[in-house]
């Protein structure tokens, strides 16, 4: 696949109906010129999202993000910029013209393509006679054929270079090492994952982006192997499953987390379709930042022994301070789901017992790690230590809502709570991806910045008046790039939508230009230096 031509995405900006595309996922009410919902990105109950249909843009008042409905497409579904504009493309019947090779885009082609290949070579051993062991070993976990085909699930030979082989000479030794499918050894590159049952992991659209292998032979001391970090996988923003399971964790509105892939087969072959899975990472506020994209309640149902505990108080912090809506789930006996739904007579029905049965955050801490029974000392430590996870979640709501669990479940008075509260420093301020242009927008605080500010907003609503700008009155950097690109396309006649696709344009100018497309520029502005 090629580039998109600058052409098509304009075509795309030109016919798109922003309302359109948005409504979708927001429910928006016309108030004055613009429209307005709640943000599909962050928890809120008064909308501070907003759309400009005139202008087709979008601006988040509370994150301060904001552009085109491409960019919407691209932060609502965490896809890339290619698949954005072919979804609109197709949604509006609009060919898309390709232009020639770009190094990058031959790169991820690349990589895509030799994972694909990969997969299709250890989807084949599942069938092929040398792989009599990892055959042996399906049969055993009971993974129904179904969701071996669904799911892609392979084996790799116990061999040094079978993959190797298959794929060598149709791609350059530089992609085979950036694949992260080879190690390199004194011999040269052979096979990183050798003797294993493989688990692909797939992209949003369904691209073969990394694999987990699970060891086939019980003397191997590495359980599961993945794929290191490469250009397509990251492992503290991937799930394992969320190509096939986010669609229905949308329409449901609810998520069930797990801690791997096996546990999250066993839920989805048992109806249990909301299912999503870290693998082998811990749940990272990364992780939480994109499930709270899709959803604001999730339910963590983690192996019952004193790792999976640990780790799902880990896990319902970060989510808690994403503003998702957190419930532990608890099977005891040392299950992990699989084991649960392998091992228990009725375990569907058993299931849904526990979900409605399953603990508040505060509640899970308190019994599991038998707060009550502590003494005095330990209490108090818990307490601030609790306190200190609570002191980070934005949301004032949900913050009171624990303050308040918090005093009922461990029986000190609310006041008595908050009063420690107050005095409590943040421990560290972990930002997450959306709100980093709201600390953008609090550099513009000098006067000179505001006069730059305001003939920027001039020059995007009155195109002409851009030719009288000189641009050595601009002292700040940022702002000098986005009046240079309004500048060089003044003649262009682009709209506003279709300037932030112009070269140059980076997620703050973006951020920053959809932000004045909402705002008009106030009636009788007067701009001194
Ligand atoms: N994991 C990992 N590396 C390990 C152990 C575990 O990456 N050395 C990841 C895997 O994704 C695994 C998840 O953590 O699925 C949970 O680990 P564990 O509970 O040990 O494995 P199970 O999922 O129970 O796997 P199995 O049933 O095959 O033993
Ligand atoms: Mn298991």
């Amino acid at each position: 696949m090629g580039r998109i031509a600058q052409e098509t995405i304009n075509r795309v900006l030109d016919e798109v109906d922003i309302l359109e595309v948005i409504s979708q996922y927001v429910d928006l009410k016309k108030r004055g010129k613009n429209y307005f919902g709640l943000s599909p990105f962050r928890s809120e109950t008064k909308p501070s999202f907003s759309v400009a249909a005139d202008k087709n843009m979008w601006y988040d008042f509370g994150s301060g993000q904001g552009g085109n409905a491409i960019q919407f497409l691209i932060e609502h579904e965490r896809i890339g910029f290619a698949e954005a504009v072919r979804l609109l493309a197709k949604k509006y019947g609009i060919e898309i013209i390709e232009i020639g090779d770009k190094e990058q885009d031959n790169l991820y082609d690349q990589l895509y393509e030799i994972h694909e290949l990969a997969c299709i070579y250890f989807e084949n051993n599942v069938k092929s006679a040398k792989a009599s062991n990892g055959k042996q070993y399906l049969k055993e976990r009971q993974f129904s054929d179904a969701t071996i085909k669904q799911y892609r699930l392979g084996i790799s030979l116990d061999s040094w270079d079978s993959l190797f082989k298959e794929v060598k000479g149709k791609f350059d030794e530089d992609i085979l090492k950036k694949s992260g499918l080879f190690s390199e050894s004194k011999k040269g590159l052979v096979d990183r994952f050798r003797n294993r049952l493989m688990f692909p992991f797939f992209n949003l659209s369904g691209k073969i982006i990394g694999f987990s292998g699970r060891t086939l032979s019980p003397d191997d001391d590495v359980k599961y192997l993945n794929s290191p970090e490469t250009f397509l996988f990251q492992k503290s923003k991937i799930f394992y499953g969320a190509y096939q399971t986010l669609p229905n964790i949308r329409k449901q509105n609810f998520a069930i987390l797990v801690e791997g892939q096996t546990d999250y087969l066993r839920l989805v072959e048992n109806g249990f379709s909301n299912a999503i899975a870290t693998s082998g990472t811990a749940f990272s506020t990364k992780h939480a930042a994109v499930l709270k994209k899709h959803t604001n309640r999730a339910i963590l149902a983690y192996d019952s022994d004193d790792a999976g505990v640990n780790a799902a108080i880990r896990a319902s912090y970060a989510l808690l301070q994403q503003g998702i809506e957190t419930r532990v789930l608890f099977f005891g006996n040392d299950y992990d789901p699989d084991d649960f739904f392998q091992k228990e007579k009725n375990s569907k029905k058993e299931f849904k017992q526990l979900i409605k049965t399953s603990l508040h955050p505060i509640a899970f801490i308190v019994k599991q790690k038998e707060i009550l029974k502590q003494s005095a000392t330990q209490r108090s430590l818990f307490v601030d230590e609790c306190l200190g996870e609570i002191k980070m979640v934005s949301d004032s709501i949900i913050r009171d809502d624990l303050i308040r669990k918090l005093s009922n479940e461990i029986s000190i008075p609310e006041t008595e709570i908050l009063n420690r509260f107050k005095s409590i420093k943040t421990k560290i301020y972990r930002p997450v991806d959306v709100e980093k242009s709201k600390i953008q927008e609090t550099h513009y605080t000098s006067l000179s910045d505001k006069a730059q500010l305001e003939l920027i907003k001039l020059g995007l609503h009155y195109p002409t008046f851009v030719k009288e700008i000189a641009i050595e009155l601009f002292s700040n950097a940022l702002l000098q790039n986005v009046m240079k690109t309004l500048i060089k396309n003044i003649d262009k006649n682009y709209t506003i939508s279709q300037l932030l696709e112009t070269t140059g344009s980076t997620p703050e100018e973006r951020n920053l230009i959809a932000s004045f497309a909402i705002h008009s520029p106030e009636k009788g502005v007067r701009i001194r230096f």
